[in-house]
């Protein structure tokens, strides 16, 4: 048994986020456009203690016997590196933000894959934020914690990314899908609730590792943004009509901009038949019609991120085809692109054949077997204990 340390000051509390899946809108965040995404049943535990000198001491089981310790008032962007950026990052937002943050020994566990395209990152900072904001005996709004949380990771962790992933670990409901106007903030909750429809939201990590903090994704945001200039609007999520796009000469930046418009729109498109079908209670039938309606548009967006806005990887395009020819209504890639994750939405019935078409179609290619995660539509960030 490890000796009590003296240094702990005060008992521990636990604190889990939760990953995500995005049903819709990919790359619309950052744009002012929708996203649909919903909360996963796996995430990020974090247990946090206090300690009276002021230091972190971040240790994750998944990063075993690493063990970073850091002066909360010499936290500046740059400081720490590699995971520990994420908590660290957080503890410096908070404390910008105003907000008082003690020393705390800080233990990390997580059943999330990292790099998969669900979030873990977010996961990692949000469960953190109300960990040290419990200690600190603060209460912060979650829409405003998740705005520190997105700053952690933006001027930390040095990752550009939009607001969509906070907001899902923050502010997303069980048996919901979250339809969130990044310009407005405007939340509206609609149901959604394979399971009990008979029907399944299938994860198939490629195993292909993706990075927000290499290029591509900020060369992503500096094209939308030129091509939003280019237009006289503020932002590509302030068009509804995909023609617009259209007006843009370069062929490069018409294509981003088309994606970004027409999957903004199939987040509400999508949020409007949940909200319309309400939670699978119109009979099998009905739910099947939603479910193959869902489908289509998830592999409508499939081939506008691998075309249009070219995030896809081979592994994807693959997996999102076997899924098709074993039975999903449709399935696209989730995240920021580049290596992660698959979302397939199926009859739960076809579970089996999907999962084992898409091992056997990566056993064809000698490629590392994908991996599988139920994705149920889960509650937001909780306090454990
Ligand atoms: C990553 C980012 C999000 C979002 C997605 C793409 O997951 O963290 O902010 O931009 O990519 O939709």
């Amino acid at each position: 048994m490890r000796p009590v340390r003296k240094t702990t000051v005060r008992p521990a509390c636990v604190w889990f986020a939760p990953g995500r899946a995005n049903l819709m809108g990919e790359h619309t965040d950052y744009n002012g456009g929708f996203v649909l995404p919903f909360a996963l049943a796996q995430g990020v535990t974090a247990t946090v203690a206090g300690r009276p000198d002021r230091l972190l001491v971040l240790r994750s089981k998944q990063v075993p016997g690493d063990r970073v310790t850091v002066a909360v008032d010499e936290l500046a962007p740059g400081s720490v590196t590699g995971w520990a950026a994420y908590p660290a990052g957080v503890a410096w937002a908070l404390r910008d933000a105003g907000y008082p943050v003690t020393g705390a020994a800080i233990d990390i566990d997580s059943d999330l894959p990292a790099g998969a395209g669900v979030s873990s990152s977010a996961a990692l900072e949000c469960s953190v934020a109300l960990a040290l904001c419990s200690l600190a005996g603060s209460a912060v709004p979650r829409r405003e914690l998740a705005a520190i949380a997105r700053r952690a990771e933006n001027e930390f962790a040095g990752a550009p990314t939009g607001i969509i992933d906070q907001s899902a670990a923050l502010l997303c409901q069980a048996d919901h899908a979250m339809l969130l106007d990044c310009t407005t903030m405007d939340i509206t909750q609609v149901p959604f609730r394979p399971g009990p429809d008979g029907m399944a939201a299938l994860i198939a990590d490629t195993r292909v590792p993706h990075a927000l903090v290499s290029g591509e994704y900020a060369q992503r945001r500096a094209e939308c943004e030129a091509a939003a200039r280019l237009l006289g609007v503020p932002t590509l999520g302030s068009v509804t009509d995909v023609a617009v796009a259209g007006r843009l000469a370069d062929p490069v930046l018409r294509r981003r901009a088309r994606h970004v418009i027409s999957d903004s729109g199939r987040a509400r498109a999508i949020a409007a038949e949940l909200a319309a079908a309400g939670a699978g209670t119109t009979g099998a039938e009905a739910a099947r019609g939603t479910y193959r309606f869902i489908g289509r548009l998830l592999t409508e967006a499939h081939v506008s991120l691998r075309d249009d806005f070219e995030v896809s990887w081979p592994e994807a395009d693959l997996a999102v085809d076997a899924a098709i020819a074993a039975g999903a209504f449709g399935a696209r890639m989730i995240g920021g692109g580049f290596g992660g994750s698959v979302l397939a939405l199926l009859p739960a019935g076809r579970l089996p054949a999907v999962r084992g078409a898409l091992t056997e179609a990566f056993a064809q290619r000698s490629w590392t077997p994908p991996e599988f995660l139920d994705a149920v539509p889960s509650a937001a960030a909780r306090r454990l204990s």
